[in-house]
């Protein structure tokens, strides 16, 4: 397995998700591990983040004996910075900062570079097209060391002691604008290091499905199922792993999307054989939830009837001493920012599953190693089907913050009749390349507006309700580009609501993007 040293870097995660798809395991610690900690991890190569510092003003300093284990050791930019200064190099801070695309030139003949190129130039020198970020450089090469790619701007944008197999390069291989990037992280972790690929989903089921197994022995489970991604799989690994031990609780809120509880109810109770308790609570919440029109208290309302019916539903499982949670690995990483108090943007939405430890039960979560996309496929291995288990994300709160306002039954059927019919249309509806317009956005929904506007239709004058879509593209929901969908595809979802949910007379295209705008309207 490789240790990733975080520094800080945004794009730390990043890292680990090439090193795994170059089917090793990775796992991200913070710099300031000790050496005994280092020792006892054993790792078949070490890789140093980046870091938003400057390597002599910062305690971002990671222990120097990570050099003298004889384990091979990858830094990327502060890395690569920190690297040399521990080793001996020199390191200055550049008065302007390197954003952006670079192109380097590849130098000498380097194990990290050798055959991986974008293009040659004239003297047959293999060129990269990377991407930079950094103010800091390193200016002079530790001992032991040769240069192994330059540029104008950086010149010495790697460097490597293959005797010691030390790599470090100041450009960012883990970011997709690095064409290369997997191929140099894979060469690093595979030949350079030696590791073996043994990261795979298939295999991955027998090791999980053996630690659960050992882990909870012949006690009982209980499981809240969503209908979510991580839950779904969560609860697939742990029925095929104890079988009739696990039972889930479903709590049905009545604000789930069109008929998505039959769906979740057909696919555990039905095809897969898993005891589910089917909860139908749509009452409950509704009666908490009227007259309240403010999107926190209907959240915190939402959240804490959760916590309550999913409680008193375990209490009636006295046998059960575990709970398992679909957690995974980007909710447990500790990062060096947030260490440091010098935080990565942190979201402030919790999930509704959020249990608290009153349930006085044992924590089981078979998924806290993995990044969403390992889920993903985990899910697909164990024979959830593609389209459940490749869905947008879907808040806990659910509809009740996709109808504005305060939440009534009648709104939430007609947005749900009218979500439906968005989404079957985006899944139905390809670009040139084919690709379906539900894969091509990132999260894609219809959000009820409770004021009516004037329309006509037939010989008649309408006075309904209006339905905002919305669709975005984004790669991690923090930032999002409202999506560009085709007008004949918004016309016939407009056409469709209309005609067939009677109730809504005005479809509108949300064109915010995030920010200032959120994703979610409320
Ligand atoms: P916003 O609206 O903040 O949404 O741009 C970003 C992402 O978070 C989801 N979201 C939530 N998820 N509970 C959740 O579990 C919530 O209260 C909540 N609010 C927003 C939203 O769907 C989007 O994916």
């Amino acid at each position: 397995k490789v240790l990733i040293l975080d520094f800080g870097s945004q794009v730390t995660q990043l890292i680990a998700r090439r090193v795994r798809e170059a089917h090793v395991y990775s796992e991200i610690h913070p710099f300031d591990v000790s050496i005994e900690f280092i020792r006892n991890f054993n790792p078949k190569a070490i890789i140093l983040s980046g870091g938003p510092n400057s390597v002599y003003e910062s305690d971002y300093q990671a222990t120097p004996e990570l050099f003298t284990l004889g384990v091979p050791v990858l830094g990327i930019c502060y890395g690569m910075q920190w690297m040399a200064q521990a080793l001996g190099g020199k390191v200055e801070s550049g008065h302007v900062r390197e954003f952006g695309y670079a192109a380097i030139r590849a130098r000498g003949h380097s194990a990290l570079f050798r055959d991986i190129q974008d293009r040659c130039n004239e003297e047959g020198h293999g060129l990269l097209d990377v991407w930079m970020s950094h103010g800091d450089k390193v200016t002079a090469l530790p001992e032991g060391f040769k240069l192994i790619a330059s540029n104008d701007a950086c010149p010495i944008a790697a460097m490597a002691d293959e005797a010691r197999r030390f790599y470090a390069v100041q450009f960012h291989p883990e970011v997709t604008h690095t064409k290369q990037g997997t191929a140099i992280i894979s060469r690093f972790v595979l030949e350079i290091a030696g590791a073996q690929p043994s990261w795979v989903m298939k295999d991955y089921i027998e090791t999980a499905v053996a630690r659960i197994r050992e882990q909870v022995g012949s006690d009982e489970v209980i499981l809240g199922l969503s209908g979510g991604v991580d839950s779904s799989v969560a609860a697939a690994l742990i029925h095929r792993a104890i079988g009739d031990q696990l039972t889930c609780v479903f709590v049905d809120h009545g604000l789930l999307r069109y008929r998505e509880a039959e769906q979740v109810m057909d696919m555990f109770a039905g095809n897969l054989g898993v005891k589910v308790i089917h909860v139908h609570a749509a009452a409950d919440f509704m009666k908490h939830l009227a007259g309240v029109s403010d999107p926190e208290q209907k959240r915190k309302i939402i959240g804490r009837e959760f916590v309550e019916v999913f409680q008193r539903e375990s209490a009636k499982l006295p046998k059960a001493k575990w709970l398992a949670q679909g957690t995974i690995y980007p909710d447990v990483i500790e990062s060096a920012g947030a260490k440091t108090g010098k935080a990565h943007t942190i979201k402030s939405h919790h999930n509704v599953g959020g249990l608290p430890d009153t349930l006085h039960l044992q924590l089981l979560e078979p998924l806290r190693e993995l990044f969403k996309d390992e889920v993903r496929e985990l899910g697909v291995e164990l024979g959830l089907p593609h389209h459940m288990v490749y869905r947008h994300p879907f808040p806990g709160p659910g509809l009740g913050v996709r109808v504005l306002g305060e939440v009534k039954a009648e709104y939430v059927e007609l947005l749900q009749r009218a979500d439906a019919i968005f989404i079957e249309e985006l899944r139905n509806s390809r670009n040139a390349e084919g690709k379906s317009w539900y894969e091509l956005t990132s999260q894609a929904f219809a959000v009820f507006l409770p004021v009516k506007s004037v329309g006509v239709m037939g010989d008649g004058r309408t006075y309904d309700y209006v339905v905002a879509l919305r669709a975005v593209v984004t790669s991690d929901f923090m930032t999002a580009h409202w999506a560009e969908l085709p007008y004949d595809l918004l016309g016939r979802v407009s056409n469709r609501i209309i005609n067939e949910v009677r109730g809504i007379n005005r479809v509108v295209y949300d064109v915010s993007g995030k920010p200032p705008a959120t994703i979610e309207w409320e």
